[in-house]
């Protein structure tokens, strides 16, 4: 029987260390949240690291038990491949490139070195699995070179690969000493998907101009191979939120919230701590809403949920001050002892806390200043069983270009953001559930079974298509 090998940095669960010894969680990202939902099917595999340094091998053979139990292999990073691979190169260079924040990019041939032999790792660890027939599935920035090394060692692969950040314009892939080989380990793959349109456009103009390699719809003529290139936009599993949303677990918690919070407008915000996220944005446009339209003061909060996120690299640390500072001078100005502006939590939720906050919100504020998708917009949508709430949603999220029945914003306009947020709490109910229920049909129809879906056709037909061109 043929499986789908899904290859990705990160398990989606993680093992944390505690007193008790080794536990397991999910892990979060919009990528272990999205396709969490599928890869146990048919025998599939997931390969990837377990988000911890673990050398001793009686505690490595646990974890790859434990994990082989749910359909996972684990790949075991040293200290010095997560400093150099994960926090160097794929967050250090290629995450700020690759979201137009080179500013902020190293250009470190030591993180290099380690890029190229952890992505060596992986393809060894996915040969070791890998039969024949299997069709591998390799996701995200952090692997870039593996499909390359696949097809090296089996030519007749069938292997998709997935971005699930922006692939930028061609000018910022130009600016990385290892441009050309990150866009050749890519073209190992048959099929080459991106989020949007726009991302496919800037990879194949990247393709044109550093290896010369021009493509007709979405085709690119490599020396031996034919490359397909399209757009798939990444949807969620919105049956496993509008079930949970409409659970009556759920709607205890979010009855618990209401009664903490009486009377208030909410305004939710729910992100990674990234500095792609627009979160210090957002707290300086709630800061003026509250300054500009002192009618809401006392009458709408923004409950902010921040989860902990590469906390080893410079930036994310930075950061975190930074937004500690925010969150304490706008509550110490403006609180009343009834009143705290900002409900601030530097923590993740669990599942059904997480649907519930969902639940309570009048207004989603998902501001990214970039983000290959975003998938918090769509979750919040799955979760509105009432068709009320408001989504604000930044024109930089790959996910505004279907959600148009949002109100779209440019995240670095403070005054488009104040406006929005003053619209949005004063959205007469009719249009919330008109706006609501055009943005779930949405949601509902192309959710991440039917990705998968449309990916793999595309990936048998990339292959058909190939043979057929070998054929002639
Ligand atoms: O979606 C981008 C992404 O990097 C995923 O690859 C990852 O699952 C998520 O963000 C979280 O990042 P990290 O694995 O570095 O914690």
């Amino acid at each position: 029987m043929s499986r789908t090998i899904i290859v990705s940095n990160r398990l989606p669960t993680k093992v944390l260390r505690s007193e008790d010894g080794l536990t397991f969680q999910p892990s979060e990202g919009g990528l272990a949240t999205g396709l969490g939902s599928i890869y146990r099917a048919d025998g599939n595999v997931w390969v990837g690291w377990p988000g911890l340094f673990v050398d001793d091998p009686t505690e490595q053979a646990h974890v790859t038990q434990q994990l082989q139990a749910d359909s996972m292999a684990p790949v075991f990073l040293t200290e010095n491949e997560i400093q150099d691979y994960y926090e160097g190169f794929s967050n250090g260079t290629l995450w700020p490139t690759f979201h137009y924040f080179s500013q902020f990019a190293l250009h470190n041939e030591k993180h290099w070195q380690a890029y190229v032999a952890v992505n060596e790792k992986f393809c060894q660890a996915v040969l070791e699995l890998a039969g024949p027939d299997d069709t591998i599935w390799v996701h995200d920035y952090q692997l870039l070179l593996l499909p390359a090394m696949l097809r090296r060692e089996r030519p007749e692969a069938t292997i998709g690969f997935f971005l699930h950040i922006p692939f930028p314009s061609y000018e910022l892939i130009r600016v990385l000493p290892w441009g050309p080989q990150l866009l050749e380990g890519l073209l190992g793959a048959d099929l080459v998907g991106f989020h949007t349109f726009g991302y496919m456009r800037h990879f194949l103009s990247a393709v044109a101009h550093l290896l010369g390699l021009p493509n007709q719809n979405g085709l690119v003529e490599t020396a031996d191979r034919t490359v397909l290139v399209d757009a798939f936009p990444m949807g969620i599993d919105y049956q496993r939120y509008a079930e949970t949303a409409a659970s009556e677990a759920v709607i205890k918690h979010e009855r618990t919230y209401r009664e903490a919070l009486p009377g208030m407008r909410v305004i939710l915000s729910i992100d990674r701590l990234d500095y792609t996220k627009g979160i210090a944005e957002r707290l300086l446009a709630f800061e003026q809403l509250l300054k500009r339209h002192p009618e809401w003061r006392g009458q709408a909060s923004l409950l902010m949920v921040v989860v902990p996120s590469r906390d080893q690299v410079a930036q994310y640390q930075g950061l975190k001050v930074e937004i500690d500072e925010l969150v304490g001078r706008i509550n110490a100005k403006y609180s009343t002892i009834a009143w705290t502006p900002i409900q601030y939590f530097y923590r993740s939720f669990p599942f059904g806390e997480l649907v519930a906050l969902y639940r309570l919100a009048d207004v989603a504020l998902v501001t990214p200043v970039r983000d290959g998708m975003n998938l918090v917009a769509k979750e919040f949508i799955a979760c509105k069983t009432d068709q009320r709430g408001v989504l604000i949603l930044s024109e930089r999220a790959g996910a505004a270009r279907e959600l148009s029945d949002a109100l779209l914003i440019n995240p670095t306009d403070t005054n488009q953001m104040v406006a929005a947020l003053h619209e949005a709490l004063l959205m007469p109910k009719e249009e919330q559930t008109a706006r609501m229920t055009h943005l779930q049909d949405l949601v509902r129809q192309y959710d991440v079974f039917a990705w998968t879906k449309l990916f793999m056709d595309r990936l048998a037909y990339s292959k058909i298509k190939q043979h057929l061109l070998d054929v002639d």
